[in-house]
């Protein structure tokens, strides 16, 4: 049983994804984290990021150890715990230029599938599951929020600590970058929608559980 999800940023998908794994007893797998691990690799090595071929060769010999415990989150590089590094501003900027670059992309994509296979019940999110990475899963479900929705918990998530319009200009100019790379703002076929804008946490999780036919 896999259950594929896919939205924006800001949409609460990882963590409805990571509840909803978490009370149905599945996996949980964040691709998003292992795009932002790729990024730190990149740039902990001093890979210069528009430089395709030395991305890829980063992305190739990533000593990536990614957690699928939904209540106990852990990434590793090599010996590096980057759990809350790859979070950092300075990831947020510049990921994109790693899951723009298709070698880079197809590499993770390989690994996402593995872990995916290997874990059988699981809950995967990121931009390209329910199209790419799982489009076999047997629920897929493209999570949205309205713009606004989506900045207003980015910026509770960052504490409030950040100028909202910087924020805004950030969150939406990733958008633009990610849709580049995957249309994920519209579902495919046989992919249903999830609009959390009026939603609460605790209705969004229960509405993506109550897909899960078990
Ligand atoms: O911070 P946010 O929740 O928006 O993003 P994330 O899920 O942590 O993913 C970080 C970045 O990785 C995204 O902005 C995309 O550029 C990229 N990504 C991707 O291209 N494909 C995926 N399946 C997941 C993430």
């Amino acid at each position: 049983m896999v259950i594929a999800v896919d939205g924006p940023s800001g949409s609460g998908k990882s963590s409805v994804c990571r509840a909803a794994a978490s009370e149905l007893g599945a996996a949980y797998l964040d691709t998003g984290a292992m795009y932002r691990a790729a990024t730190w690799y990149c740039l902990q090595q001093e890979v210069g990021l528009d430089d395709h071929d030395a991305v890829e060769v980063a992305v190739e010999e990533l000593p990536l150890n990614i957690s699928t415990n939904p209540d106990h989150q852990v990434i590793t590089v090599g010996q590096a715990d980057v759990t809350e590094a790859i979070r950092d501003a300075s990831i947020s900027e510049n990921v994109s230029a790693v899951a723009t670059n298709p070698k880079a992309r197809a590499l993770l994509i390989a690994s996402q599938r593995g872990i995916i296979d290997r874990e059988g019940f699981i809950v995967a999110e990121g931009r390209d599951i329910t199209t790419v990475v799982a489009p076999d899963a047997q629920v897929r479900v493209l999570l949205t929020a309205s713009a606004e929705a989506r900045l207003r918990r980015r910026g509770a998530q960052l504490g409030g600590t950040q100028d909202a319009e910087a924020l805004k200009r950030q969150v939406l100019d990733r958008d633009t970058k990610d849709s580049a790379a995957s249309n994920f703002t519209e579902a495919a076929d046989g992919v249903a929608v999830l609009d959390s804008s009026d939603l609460s946490f605790q209705e969004t999780v229960d509405s993506l559980i109550s897909r899960v036919q078990l």
